[in-house]
């Protein structure tokens, strides 16, 4: 994971009143992120780090469109997943850490947002990884009753999906996407070194 960029220079389309919104929101989501660092970062492992939420917002605004479901892999405090409501998706979270899933929801409060989280595994029931080598290691991914149920929505009700993988997750969320999403949704992720890459059918495309 690198540094992050905290610039915020939205496309000139947002309205001011949109794009003030997403800059406060952004700045606290960095807020948010720069005190969990501190607090429990510093301490001990754990897989949260900030995507670059310009970057995700740039790229959200190239695929928003009326009636469209946005579902954010591993949310964390739920910044994107409120940005994705705010340009207009119906948008959903799955978070594994009930405690971050808490932050999302006080945060999407704030926001007025109706962005949804539920506490549980963006994995779905029965899914195995198992690269083309046959490894079958999840890497920093964690374990846990899927959050679909709860949600009541399956992956392959998204029309937009987003995740941050560390290195050699990248495959296993292709992987996902291919096995249960639909075939011409959209997969955002979050690469460490490339900005965010835009995936259908398993396959980088240009936006
Ligand atoms: C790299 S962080 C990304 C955070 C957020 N999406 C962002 O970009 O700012 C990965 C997040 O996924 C969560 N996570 C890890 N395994 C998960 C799983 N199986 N299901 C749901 N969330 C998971 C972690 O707790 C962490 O908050």
């Amino acid at each position: 994971m690198r540094e992050k960029s905290r610039s915020m220079t939205f496309q000139p389309e947002v309205d001011a009143a949109l794009r003030a919104r997403l800059t406060a929101l952004c700045a606290e989501g960095w807020a948010l992120w720069d005190r969990f660092d501190e607090e429990v970062r510093a301490h001990r492992f754990h897989p949260f780090v900030a995507a670059e939420y310009d970057a995700v917002v740039e790229a959200l605004m190239a695929h928003r469109g009326p009636n469209l479901k946005f579902l954010e892999w591993g949310a964390a405090t739920g910044v994107i997943t409120i940005a994705a409501d705010l340009l207009g998706f119906d948008a959903y979270g799955i978070e594994l850490e009930p405690d971050l899933v808490a932050t999302a929801r006080a945060l999407a409060k704030r926001y007025e947002s109706r962005a949804k989280f539920v506490a549980g595994s963006f994995l779905p029931t029965g899914y195995r990884w198992r690269s083309r080598d046959g490894d079958a290691r999840t890497g920093t991914l964690g374990t846990g009753e899927s959050g679909y149920r709860e949600l009541g929505y399956a992956l392959d009700d998204f029309d937009v999906v987003f995740g941050y993988p560390w290195d050699g997750e990248l495959e296993l969320m292709v992987d996902l996407m291919n096995r249960y999403g639909r075939a011409d949704a959209i997969l955002l992720l979050q690469h460490v070194t490339d900005g965010v890459v835009a995936y259908r059918g398993g396959r980088s495309i240009l936006t």
